[in-house]
């Protein structure tokens, strides 16, 4: 009989030759043998992960990763992976009647995977340590290895999250998400984040124009580019006609595009008073249309429930919003949001709702100069592109 470590290897190396044939569903269910021979055996659970995330089985894939996680929380190759593969859950397309994915696999990942890099650090100490041993008993090259190690770790992966908006397309990478960040800085080093507080904004004298509505020091509240995301976001939310929601009127853009399908009602949230009286103005002549004058964190406890939900405050909090949205939306409801680029919390807020998801990345064919344009995510042919993450009931 061959003892069980000599099969596995067996079956790694049968997997591998078979991998580098191009023989990729043979290659797997000989990894995943080799899985079943030997479960702690990372390699086998690392190979398997890969040729499932590379041939599109998302959901076993995640399995497979969340094993590699487990038994190696330092492979860091296998954090980006397994972030790459949850992105993998994307239909490219949203259409009435579209495929919608159940988030409770996404949502174990997520926790999961919060939990492996909460882990990174304690495995940094871990090495130092035992370079610390190594160095004490005059074993140098091994201490140098036990520091290299640890140096490898990122520092404040947290950080990159929350700091960077680092994507999922970049989780437990630091460098790439550091990178991103950095672009980002160098293009629009005027670009300081969400630090206007709600409060302040809402007692603030905005400018009107044609194009923008702006605050005193120029700060960008809406642009006329966004009409394409406004459009196409409208689309969506209104597939159900019935009720629908809108926080946030702007520059009336969406409400505009929401017109333009037959409802019963459509409610608008808005806080800021000169927008109030604008919006209120816009109403008049529109079908259905109920303006509620107030902040949405007031507005919601008498606001009903909705075919359709949409939200673009510019302000945080936003998580909160998210949060409500099981309570908000009818059966079968839709919701969408307004965001430069996917973020981290947002995926992991929304996965805790329940809701079914989708994710349409929709291209941008023009560039106009402003510094949020330059925040936004590029698909494979370097076009801007806007995420569009797309929940139901
Ligand atoms: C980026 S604009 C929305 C643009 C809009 N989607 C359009 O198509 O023109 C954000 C709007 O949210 C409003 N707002 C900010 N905080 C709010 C809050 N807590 N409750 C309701 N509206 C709020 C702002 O006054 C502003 O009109």
């Amino acid at each position: 009989m061959v003892a069980p470590k000599v099969k596995t290897q067996n079956l790694l190396s049968r997997g591998s030759a078979l991998a580098e044939a191009g023989r990729l569903k043979e290659a797997a269910n000989t990894f995943r043998k080799a899985t079943k021979v030997d479960p702690t055996c990372t390699e086998a659970h690392f190979n398997l992960a890969t040729i499932l995330s590379e041939t599109g089985h998302s959901c076993e894939a995640i399995g497979a990763w969340e094993k590699v996680i487990a038994l190696s929380p330092d492979i860091l190759g296998a954090h980006r992976a397994f972030g790459e593969t949850l992105l993998d859950y994307e239909i490219p397309k949203f259409e009435a009647g579209s495929a919608f994915k159940d988030t409770g696999p996404l949502n174990t990942a997520i926790a999961d995977y919060r939990h492996a890099i909460e882990t990174i650090p304690v495995l940094r100490t871990c090495h130092s340590n035992i370079g610390e041993i190594y160095l004490n008993t005059g074993k140098l090259e091994e201490a140098e290895k036990a520091f290299t190690d640890a140096a490898a770790l990122p520092e404040n992966l947290e950080d990159a999250f929350s700091d960077v908006g680092a994507t999922l397309n970049h989780p437990g990478n630091l460098k790439a998400a550091t990178a991103i960040y950095q672009e980002a800085m160098a293009m629009a080093p005027d670009y300081d984040g969400d630090e206007i507080s709600e409060a302040s904004y809402l007692s603030t004298n905005l400018t009107f124009t044609e194009h923008e509505i702006l605050l005193p020091d120029g700060f960008e509240v809406m642009m006329e580019w966004e009409r394409p995301i406004m459009e196409r976001s409208a689309e969506i939310i209104t597939v159900n006609g019935g009720d629908v929601l809108n926080v946030g009127f702007g520059m009336a853009i969406i409400d505009t595009a929401i017109q333009q399908s037959t409802l019963d009602t459509h409610t608008i949230i808005e806080a800021h008073p000169q927008v109030v009286a604008r919006a209120e103005e816009w109403a008049k002549d529109k079908k259905g249309v109920r303006i509620v004058p107030s902040r949405w964190q007031e507005a919601l406890k008498r606001i009903g429930s909705f075919d359709g939900i949409y939200f673009d405050t510019l302000m945080p909090p936003m998580i909160p919003f998210m949060r409500e949205t099981p309570k908000l939306l009818k059966p079968g409801g839709i919701f969408t949001f307004f965001q430069m680029m996917i973020q981290f919390e947002n995926i992991e807020a929304m996965a805790q709702t329940g809701l079914s998801f989708a994710l349409e990345r929709m291209p941008f064919e023009e560039v106009s100069e402003n510094r949020y344009y330059r925040l936004m995510e590029k698909d494979e042919q370097g076009r801007f592109t806007a995420p569009l993450l797309i929940y139901k009931k």
